[in-house]
């Protein structure tokens, strides 16, 4: 076989992609599988959303579109951004993209050099650190603390800076522990951020997902500089619009870093669809009812989720402020994250994703992804009771 690049090499892909794909092959040989593995919504896409699109196809929007993306989502996403952040963006510090997740590879492929250095949250969404790799840049990690909610500490993340740092990576809400940071922790990031003039990348896809009893409504870093300076912001419909097969994202940032990355897309992938960017439009100017009551859905499974979770011997979760994804803590069993999840995928018949898939630090925990119904998840809960009532009484 002919040789593959260097870079091929380091390609890793997402690891959740990997595990449902041995779930379904399970699920084909017969056995029941709940899941949990995935950050999908389980909620169709509201139907004025849907409709638009299909309006949009049979008008004749199936054509190449202007790479940046349309002026009038473009629009809509200023507008939102002026209502959610306090600051209106140009459109030329706006790119329409194929999904969030190109927006990071877009945006360090056009910011850092390879053998330079990015801080990165641990554990952290898989993408960080897959990209980053790929890229051939160096990953700094900050561990995130359960003792600490899992909230990303500003002054851990200034010691980690060196002459080589390029970019800090924040997210909150957090994938994969739910956890929300303080409005003083954001101004102290973006204080570090300007004090070492290194750009901050913060993915906020899951800003609307945050319940509301923890007193933090969604504050972004972007409200300091405008996105002018050195701020980008990463942001999608999947989450918060249950459009996650659309691949809609809106990157917003310093014009001259949105034009190389919209320099990049168009070199890529040319454009995104724009039936798709229609439904993108009627999902930023269409009616919010059916998001808010998504979230206070999202809102009652946590409550449930955790109380079932910390019902189960061996385990404990603390409550996540935001996003759709608990993460209990697991070393209590004697087992790995691994094991865990190979027991609960093959004898409870439950799916959930390893902690060490998201980073060095996350030894000892699992993730579980509550975009299911209470019922549902209640069943899996049941469904692992007995076995980790069993491995209690065994453990010695
Ligand atoms: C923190 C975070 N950022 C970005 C993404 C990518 O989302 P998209 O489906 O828009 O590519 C995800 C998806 O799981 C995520 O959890």
């Amino acid at each position: 076989m002919k040789k593959l690049s260097k870079a091929a090499h380091r390609i890793e892909g997402q690891k959740m992609f990997q595990i449902l794909a041995k779930t379904r092959e399970l699920e084909q040989q017969g056995k029941e599988i709940l899941h949990f593995e995935l950050g999908d919504p389980d909620f169709s896409t509201p139907p004025n959303i849907t409709q638009a699109a299909y309006e949009a196809i049979l008008d004749g929007k199936t054509h190449y579109a202007p790479s940046s993306g349309l002026i009038e989502l473009r629009e809509a996403a200023a507008d939102v951004t002026s209502r959610s952040r306090g600051f209106r963006p140009d459109l030329d510090q706006l790119l329409v993209c194929p999904g969030a997740n190109v927006i990071i590879y877009y945006a360090l492929a056009c910011t850092v050099d390879p053998g330079e250095e990015v801080i990165v949250p641990d554990p952290g969404f898989v993408s960080y650190f897959s990209i980053l790799k790929y890229l051939g840049i160096n990953v700094v990690r900050i561990p995130l603390k359960e003792e600490n909610e899992f909230r990303l500490n500003p002054d851990d993340v200034e010691k980690a800076i060196t002459e080589k740092t390029r970019m800090i990576i924040m997210n909150s809400p957090s994938n994969p522990t739910g956890a929300v940071m303080t409005q003083d922790e954001i101004r102290r990031m973006y204080e570090i951020a300007e004090k070492h003039d290194v750009y901050l990348l913060s993915d906020e896809i899951y800003a609307r997902m945050i319940y509301k009893e923890s007193g933090t409504d969604h504050f972004s870093p972007s409200q300091f500089d405008h996105c002018r300076e050195r701020t980008i912001i990463v942001n999608g419909f999947s989450k918060s619009y249950a459009m996650t097969g659309w691949r809609l994202g809106v990157a917003t940032g310093p014009a001259e870093v949105i034009s190389k990355m919209g320099l990049l897309l168009e070199t890529t992938t040319s454009c995104v669809s724009p039936f798709i960017q229609k439904a993108g439009i009627e999902a930023l100017t269409g009616s919010q009812e059916p998001i808010m009551k998504m979230v206070q859905e999202f809102r009652n499974r946590r409550d449930n989720i955790v109380r079932g979770l910390n019902s189960l011997p061996g385990v404990s979760c603390l409550t996540p402020r935001g996003a759709f994804y608990a993460f209990p803590n697991i070393t209590q069993t004697g087992w790995s994250s691994s094991e865990f999840a190979d027991i609960m995928l093959s004898e409870a018949g439950v799916a959930v994703a390893p902690g060490p898939i998201f980073g060095q630090y996350a030894e000892g925990y699992v993730r579980l992804c509550y975009a299911n119904s209470i019922e549902y998840t209640n069943r899996a809960i049941e469904k692992m009771r007995p076995i980790l009532t069993e491995r209690m009484v065994s453990v010695p």
